[in-house]
């Protein structure tokens, strides 16, 4: 090992202008920025600021220009329809431009927000680079998510048109995704002018109300129209995350920025270029899928698989091997969790020895933490190099990486290795100190943040400030908790918040404590992420009943279930959920969930001084034993 890694790290650290003017030239710019890093807005810092450009020109039209058109751009493979298909470069130009022309002929310009509401097929990508391509501001709303959660996700971002789909399909069966957005329509108190709805033939969606428009047909006479030169600081999307209050955050993300970011990861750290398939088992409800299944891979001209399906049942924990030995896959992403579904019906491996993965070179995992089991199985049942990497929603592209395509460093399991070029990562105490290796604190990076990471939240630089910069001023706060060790890894351990990571899968337990409190017996609740085997975290809820309410164990149990399905969406997971007389809290009426977490994952714990009522802390174990969480041997400190 050289060394490359570090010194490219300390570049970019040292001389920030100089290393990303340098990536700059990866992209195809309209006008070339002079003005690499605009710091006259701090904390709001700008990348590119001079520059001009065209996020879909770059994905798309540049390397029909370049004479390779007829290169697969989508290979979209879809087991739950038994459908799959390759879209060229050339044909993506002609989709996308005929959709832009739509927008624009319905009066969609610069700056319109277009919500998207879609399953993974490949018309989501189409609607994306589509609003890219006019200057149109997407939001893609995760089809998981309920009625309700994309009704707020509409009234913050004020769309004019909504694109959608008949259906979604699940293994579970056809999810109707039309009459969720109608009865979201009805919820938000934001009027929508336009729904372009795709038909797909699993489910016939309702079209009379005359805003509806039937996608098909809308686009047999749309024009075709070329690429909105954009500034580079001009947002390209709006994507919500969860926070720890129940009210979502939209982290936006420029064009500019972005673009070179993205491109620069893709050949860094994820080893791919021009010539390579790369497949990110995702959902473009997600960042992954906004980054590495539509932006990165198609900004330098790569094949991106989109996968309707998942990694088990759809129809076997061989899905994956096989859609990677048979199209030739390089790089493949997805989540821990997704590999211990596979290990799960298949802990020896066998269906993996079934196929020939040489094109392989390395699987990429992120979205939660990595236990050192789930990566070393993998390493092993495949013999390549499996990476953890970690990053987030607001940084949109990894933090910390090993990078595979620069120089690969020891991989040591339970730790996204080093720093990537660009982030300044370091870990302090409460007092904003740095602490010494291995030792615990917050995760922060220091500012300016890289290219191509969140640049505030929708219409809302003050939440931007307060929840990400006021803590240690000059840092930007990850939420994470971890620590750096001699070698300069990085180790990533928890939340220093309420937010949750079910899956993959980022969740507030703020808003599952909204929603349970909206039934009529429910007076208090608190909810906790406990362990799962498969999910990693699951959230577990704990209600005090309102005095008087008539309710058996059992009816309680599946109201409350049935309706955070119905307010939050089946991605909530949420089975877990028992009363109890009375929540542990502090005097100060502060409900001590990270104790009660520690309880229901066997941890050791301190009975806070602050406490209330510590009988509370009984009923918690005894409960979460009854549920089959904190064992018998779960014991506070000294007890
Ligand atoms: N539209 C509608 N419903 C959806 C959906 C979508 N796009 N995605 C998930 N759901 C539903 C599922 O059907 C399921 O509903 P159910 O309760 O009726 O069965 C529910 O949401 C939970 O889905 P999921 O989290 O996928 O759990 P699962 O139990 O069906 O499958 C795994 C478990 C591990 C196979 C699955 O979680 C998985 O593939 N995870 C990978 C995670 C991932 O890619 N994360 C992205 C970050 S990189
Ligand atoms: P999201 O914004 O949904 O991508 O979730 C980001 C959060 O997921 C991070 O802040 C971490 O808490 C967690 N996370 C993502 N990747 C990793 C990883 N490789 N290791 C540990 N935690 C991770």
């Amino acid at each position: 090992m050289t060394g490359v890694g570090k010194s490219l790290h300390n570049q970019s650290i040292a001389d920030p202008r100089t290393f990303w003017a340098n990536a700059a030239k990866m992209i195809t710019w309209d006008k070339e920025p002079e003005n690499i890093l605009d710091e006259t807005n701090k904390p709001f810092y700008q990348w590119f600021a001079d520059g001009k450009m065209n996020t879909c020109y770059n994905a798309v039209d540049r390397h029909v220009a370049a004479g390779r058109g007829d290169r697969i751009a989508i290979n979209y493979i879809s087991p739950v329809t038994q459908n799959q298909y390759q879209i060229t470069y050339n044909e993506l130009l002609a989709q996308v431009s005929r959709l832009a022309g739509y927008m624009q002929s319905i009066g969609i310009e610069k700056g319109d927000r277009v919500v998207i509401y879609m399953p993974m097929i490949p018309e989501t990508a189409f609607a994306m680079l589509a609003c890219a391509r006019i200057g149109a501001i997407h939001s893609v709303v995760f089809g998981g998510f309920a009625a309700n959660e994309l009704a707020t996700r509409i009234n913050d971002a004020k769309p004019k048109l909504m694109l959608s789909a008949s259906c979604g399909i699940e293994p579970s069966g056809v999810v109707p995704y039309k009459p969720l957005l109608d009865d979201a329509l009805k919820q938000a108190t934001h009027k929508v002018d336009h729904c372009l709805i795709l038909a797909r033939h699993q489910y016939q969606a309702d079209l009379t109300v005359p805003r509806d428009v039937d996608w098909q047909s809308a686009l047999q006479d749309a024009p075709s129209v070329a690429c909105v030169s954009l500034n580079a600081t001009d947002p390209l999307y709006v994507l919500y995350t969860s926070g720890t209050t129940g009210k979502p955050k939209g982290v936006v993300r420029d064009n500019g920025g972005h673009a070179v970011a993205l491109c620069w990861s893709m050949k860094n750290i994820y080893d791919i270029e021009s010539d390579d398939v790369f497949w990110a088992a995702s959902d473009v409800g997600w960042v992954v899928g906004h980054s590495y299944i539509v932006y990165g891979p198609l900004l330098v001209g790569s094949t991106t698989v989109m996968y309707e399906g998942k990694p088990i049942g759809t129809p076997d924990a061989a899905a994956f091997w096989q859609i990677i030995a048979n199209n030739n896959v390089k790089s493949f992403f997805t989540a821990p969790t997704a590999i211990r579904a596979i290990k799960r019906e298949d802990p020896e491996g066998k269906l993996i020895q079934d196929f020939d993965l040489s094109c392989l070179k390395q699987m990429f995992l992120a979205g939660e933490r990595c236990d050192p089991d789930t990566l070393n199985w993998s390493q092993t049942m495949l013999g390549k190099p499996v990476i953890d990497h970690w990053w987030q929603t607001e940084t949109g592209w990894p933090v910390a990486s090993n990078l595979m395509g620069v120089e690969p460093i020891a991989i040591k399991p339970g730790s996204p290795a080093r720093p990537v070029p660009g982030y300044q990562v370091e870990v302090l105490d409460a007092m904003g100190e740095q602490v010494a290796a291995n030792e615990s604190g917050n995760v922060v990076i220091k500012q300016p943040l890289p290219p191509g990471t969140l640049t505030t939240l929708w219409q809302n630089d003050d939440r931007y400030v307060d929840s990400y910069l006021s803590m240690y001023p000059g840092y930007y706060l990850t939420g994470d908790a971890g620590y750096i060790d001699e070698d300069g890894y990085l180790y990533i351990m928890s939340r220093i918040d309420d937010i949750i990571n079910v899956a993959g899968h980022r969740l507030s337990t703020g808003r599952f404590e909204e929603v349970l409190c909206q039934h009529p017996a429910v007076a208090e609740a608190a909810v906790i992420g406990v362990q799962d085997k498969l999910k990693g975290q699951v959230p577990l809820g704990m209600v005090v009943l309102k005095n008087g309410v008539e309710l058996t164990d059992e009816e309680l149990h599946s109201q409350l279930l049935a309706l955070v399905r119905q307010e939050i969406g089946p991605v909530a997971s949420f089975r877990l959920v028992s009363a109890v007389p009375k929540l542990p809290k502090t005097r100060s009426g502060k409900i001590l969930r990270a104790t009660m977490r520690k309880i229901a994952d066997n941890q050791e714990y301190t009975v806070p001084a602050t406490i209330e009522d510590p009988q509370t802390l009984d009923i918690v174990r005894n409960t979460l034993t009854r549920m089959g969480y904190a064992n018998a041997l779960t014991k506070a400190l000294g007890e």
